[in-house]
Formats: structure tokens, C-alpha cells, sequence
């Protein structure tokens, strides 16, 4: 599985598998069937619900621990010193795990004023050795300017949303100038309308592939990390089954050109989400 190399020094699987949505008993079904089709990348959150499900598959895959990377969140009910350490260590225990390779703020919830604060508690949960490295979800080039002037402290990965749609090319460009990894959030737009584009349709039967194989080449060919979800074996199959072939320069700037600026999801600066995701978590 090719990798990037976090500003950190670490390594990062290119791609991976997300397991937003998945319900927490379907969750170690789907997880095993994709460690056993070969991916070694899961995305989780504490506000998915299923962390559990995750701890689950990696002891049925009897996989040694430093051959699965493993991402959570701290979720935007706990930003603060004492809830994100409370969140990290409920995290750790669901996951049956000494420590997560990625931890990341869900959402920067500027609203809170608790931002740098929660920063500040990732970097010394990192010091403890309870996450490897650590990084930000849905920060836009502000939110991370500040947080590394208070701490002096760089993010290894901004998990932000971008899919053809919606390109997001201030915050992609900014943490390309700052190593900043992006990881791209539902990169098949959540099987919408892009799976479905005439463009994508026919440069996917050029290249013999599918709409979401070709998608998911143009996001690595521009550098970003992707973990699409499935709970599918034919999916989750597919989706691996990208590095096999190249997209053109003229392809890779036709789907930049699909841009609409329309997000699926909420804008961070209107600090979303501050309920629950999952009741419970
Ligand atoms: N940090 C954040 O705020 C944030 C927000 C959203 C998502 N994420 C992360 O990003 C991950 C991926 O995003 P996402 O789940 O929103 O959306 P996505 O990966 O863009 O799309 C998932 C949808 O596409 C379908 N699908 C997957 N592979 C396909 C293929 N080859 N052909 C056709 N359909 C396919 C899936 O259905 P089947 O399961 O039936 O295959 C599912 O309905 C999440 O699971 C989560 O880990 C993070």
C-alpha cells in the first residue's frame, strides 16, 4: 500500500477505509472484510458510535498492532482540557488499544473559545504516548495559524471535506504551503451526483475503471490521503484497486473544473455539530 510521510516523519497508508455510518454491530463485519482485503488505514471517531466495532476487527485479524494505522477524533463535546483527555482515554479503551496512530479535533467549534486549549491537550496526550501523531478535522487556514502560533506546534493532517464538487482550495492549499497533509472527507461525495457525471462516466470507460476508482486516482495523483467508506466487499474491493492506473494531466484538470463551491456538509466557521453525533458518545 503506497503511503505519505507526515511532517512528523511518520507514515500514513495513502488510502483507507472510513467507517462513518456504519452501525456499531455491523461495524466489525465491515472492518475484518477490508483488513482481510488487504487495507491497513481505518478512520474512526469517537462520535461515530463505533470504536468498539474497530478494537473488534483488528483482534479477529490477528494483525500485529503496527501494521494497521488508526485515526480517531475528539469530538466537539469535548474540546477542553479535562473532556478531551477524558475522550482520548474512553477512545483507547473502546478501541482496546495503548494508543491511536492519528488523533485528530473533529471540528475547530470556534464558538467554544477552546480551540488552542484542546490543541494544547493533544500535544501532551501525544507526549504521553497515547497518540502517535496528531492533527485537525474541518480547520480552515485561520484556525491553524493560530493554533500554531500559540504553540508552535504544526498539524501533521487537516481532514477537511473535498470531493470534485467541492475542492475546498484555500484550506488544500494552504496545508500543502505548511506539509500539512489534506485528507479528503467523503472524496466520492457520498456517492452522489459525481458518480453519475457524463466526464467521469467516460474517462472511467477509457481507462476501463469505475466513476469511484477514477475519483478516488485523481484525489491521490494530487497528493490528498482518502479512506471512501463501504461496508460492501465489492466496494471496499474497488475502491483498493487504484494504483494501477494514471489519469492524463487534461483529466486531472477536467475534474478540477467541475468545481461548484457548494459543500455537502456544514462551514467550520459556523461551528456545527455541537450535539452528539451518536447519541451516547
Ligand atoms: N472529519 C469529518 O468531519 C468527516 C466528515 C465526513 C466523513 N469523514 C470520514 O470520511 C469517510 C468517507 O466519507 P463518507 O463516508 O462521508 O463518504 P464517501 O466515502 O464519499 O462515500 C460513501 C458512500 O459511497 C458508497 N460507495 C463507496 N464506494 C463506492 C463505489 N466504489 N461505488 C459506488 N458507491 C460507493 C458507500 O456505499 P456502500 O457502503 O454501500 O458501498 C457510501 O454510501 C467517512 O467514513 C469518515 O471516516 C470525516
Amino acid at each position: 500500500m503506497p503511503h505519505q510521510v507526515l511532517n512528523d516523519g511518520r507514515r500514513i497508508p495513502s488510502l483507507g477505509l472510513g467507517v462513518w455510518d456504519i452501525a456499531q454491530d455491523e461495524t466489525a463485519a465491515a472492518v475484518l472484510q477490508a483488513l482481510e482485503l488487504g487495507y491497513r488505514h481505518i478512520d474512526t471517531a469517537a462520535a461515530y458510535g463505533n470504536e468498539r466495532g474497530v478494537g473488534q476487527a483488528l483482534v479477529q485479524s490477528g494483525l500485529p498492532r503496527d501494521e494497521v494505522f488508526i485515526t480517531t477524533k475528539v469530538w466537539n463535546t469535548h474540546h477542553g482540557r479535562e473532556k478531551a483527555t477524558a475522550s482520548v482515554h474512553q477512545s483507547l479503551e473502546r478501541l482496546g488499544l495503548d494508543s491511536v496512530d492519528l488523533l485528530l479535533i473533529h471540528w475547530p467549534c470556534p464558538v467554544l473559545g477552546l480551540t488552542t486549549e484542546t490543541w494544547e491537550t493533544l500535544i501532551d496526550l501525544q507526549q504521553q504516548g497515547l497518540a502517535r501523531s496528531i492533527g485537525v478535522s474541518n480547520f480552515e487556514p485561520a484556525h491553524i495559524s493560530a493554533l500554531v502560533k500559540a504553540t508552535g506546534v504544526r498539524p501533521v493532517v487537516n481532514q477537511i471535506e473535498l470531493h470534485p464538487q467541492f475542492q475546498n482550495r484555500a484550506a488544500f492549499e494552504f496545508n500543502r504551503q505548511n506539509a500539512i497533509i489534506t485528507q479528503a472527507w467523503s472524496p466520492l461525495a457520498r456517492a452522489g451526483d459525481v458518480l453519475r457525471d457524463p466526464l467521469i462516466a467516460q474517462m472511467a470507460a477509457r481507462y476501463g475503471k469505475s466513476p469511484a476508482q477514477v475519483v478516488l486516482r485523481w484525489h491521490l495523483q494530487e497528493g490528498r490521503v482518502v479512506f471512501p467508506k463501504s461496508s460492501n466487499a465489492e466496494r471496499q474491493r474497488e475502491n483498493l484497486q487504484v494504483f494501477d492506473f494514471q489519469l492524463t494531466r487534461e483529466d486531472l484538470q477536467a475534474i478540477r473544473a467541475m468545481d461548484t463551491g457548494q459543500r455537502l456538509f456544514a462551514d467550520p466557521n459556523d461551528s456545527p455539530y455541537l450535539e452528539p453525533l451518536t447519541p451516547g458518545t
